[in-house]
């Protein structure tokens, strides 16, 4: 590199949705002629792509924010900038403008594709510069883009969500539901094939609504999945996130029939108490959640079962709280992504009554996160001795040794080998399941 070159650096927020747009800001950068750069210190342009669903990813972000008035004043060319969710909430650029005058550029998730005039006007002009959709958003094909792996791919299907979730913010960010026309996704995945790509993740919000905003044409998210199934070279399919009121029963068979896609079904439930996930605006019961998990473990019974649970939604009691610990035990799921409520502006739920104090949701978490580990070893010790197929990720980030990857089910395995292994899908021998992770050997 030269010391002409520019050069980017990003940090991204949140969700697999924001690491997708991510790659596609970092492939608009490459085209301008901006290399990317892991040392914010060198970099010419900053840029945070940032989450809004809970309030500590937004408070990460202020922070770092001011750390970098200090390298702003260093060098003046340097352009800060913060997109993605956190943005396109009402007021929050005039805010960051206000408490961190030294970022220059806002723009929202629908703006992506303006980042060169954006960056251009800055240059020309030096004047801040701030873009955020205030209507849809159509849905942008072709934007060049820098994938992080050259082996999985990010693939989007719907954009936005129409669910309205009472704690959720993202409907208001991300707007009403989109679905990205089958032959683009099907084009698109098979040049990734064609590239090497293996696995694909499809992404949306809600991958289950996917076609429902189709006028013209009628497909559903089984539909699809059995496209992407024909697709050769590609070997894994995975989909995030399925909303458990809309995982059908052709979705269920879909997937039986479907040798790809891979058998984990992370299904958020949220809560276990009736009264809650009402209250949440759910659209499921407890009773037609478990129903939906026995109907999933009948045709799949090797399913990976994983989930998303909220603790201390507002008028949750401990009778309340109970029942989500009762729902994980009958359950049994194999992990949970576990979250503390967090109060978000201008949705329902922040303006709902008998907010739960921050003690009583830390210490419900904590039994939460002891069940959930409890359960999830005495899972993972039934994987002893057993083979199983992992698409090897790289050399592990803890110890480089070491090799991680993952299970079809997603579970992460940990095993010594080299990394000429990376990308492929290899058999491994698991020797000592843990609580998290699974360690093994490659099977020879
Ligand atoms: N507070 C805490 N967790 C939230 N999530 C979404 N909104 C909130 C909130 N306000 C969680 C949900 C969702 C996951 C992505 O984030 O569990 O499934
Ligand atoms: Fe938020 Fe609910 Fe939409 Fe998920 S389904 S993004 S939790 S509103």
């Amino acid at each position: 590199m030269t010391s002409t070159e520019k050069r980017y650096y990003i940090q991204t927020f949140g969700c697999q949705m924001n690491e997708r747009d991510t790659e596609v800001l970092s492939g608009i950068l490459k085209k301008m002629g901006y290399q990317k750069t892991a040392d914010m210190e060198e970099a010419d342009i900053i840029l945070f792509n940032t989450c809004c669903v809970r309030e500590k990813a937004e408070n990460k972000v202020l922070s770092h924010l001011g750390e970098l008035r200090e390298l702003k004043s260093k060098n003046p060319d340097l352009i800060i900038g913060v997109c993605g969710c956190m943005v396109q909430q009402k007021g929050m650029a005039e805010t960051i403008r206000r408490s961190a005058p030294h970022v220059e550029l806002l723009f929202g998730t629908h703006n992506i594709h303006q980042l060169p005039d954006l960056i251009e006007n800055i240059l020309a002009s030096r004047n801040p510069q701030i873009s955020i959709w205030d209507s849809e958003g159509e849905i942008r094909e072709n934007l060049p883009s820098e994938r992080e792996f050259p082996f999985k791919a990010l693939v989007n299907i719907t954009y936005g969500c129409n669910n309205f979730c009472t704690y959720c913010i993202v409907p208001y960010v991300r707007g009403r539901e989109r679905s990205r026309q089958p032959e683009h996704i099907i084009e698109e995945i098979t040049s990734l094939a064609a590239d090497g790509v293996i696995e694909v993740m499809l992404l949306g919000q809600n991958v289950n609504s996917y076609g429902k905003d189709f006028k013209d044409i009628a497909i559903d998210f089984a539909d699809l999945l059995k496209m992407v199934n024909n697709i050769e070279g590609i070997k894994r399919i995975r989909y995030m996130t399925s909303h458990p009121r809309d995982f059908s029963d052709k979705l269920i068979t879909t997937i039986a029939q479907c040798n790809k896609v891979c058998k984990h079904f992370h299904l958020p439930v949220q809560a276990g108490s009736n009264k809650i996930l009402e209250r949440m605006n759910r659209g499921y019961t407890r009773e037609t959640y478990l129903q939906l998990v026995k109907k999933i473990r009948q045709y799949h019974p090797d399913a990976v079962i994983t989930t998303d649970i909220i603790v201390g939604f507002p008028g949750e009691t401990e009778e309340d709280f109970a029942e989500t610990l009762k729902l994980v035990e009958e359950v049994r799921f194999d992990g949970a992504f576990t979250f503390i409520y967090s109060t978000r502006a201008g949705t329902p739920a922040a303006e709902f009554k008998n907010q739960v104090p921050p003690e009583v949701k830390k210490e419900r978490i904590q039994r939460l996160n002891d069940l959930i580990g409890k359960i999830g070893y005495e899972i993972n010790l039934k994987y002893l001795n057993k083979k199983v197929d992992v698409l090897v990720e790289g050399p592990s980030k803890t110890n480089s040794d070491m090799l991680t990857g993952k299970t079809d089910g997603n579970k992460t395995v940990i095993f010594p080998g080299d990394s000429s292994y990376t990308g492929k899908i290899i058999p491994v021998l698991i020797t000592e399941p843990q609580t998290w992770i699974l360690k093994g050997k490659i099977e020879e």
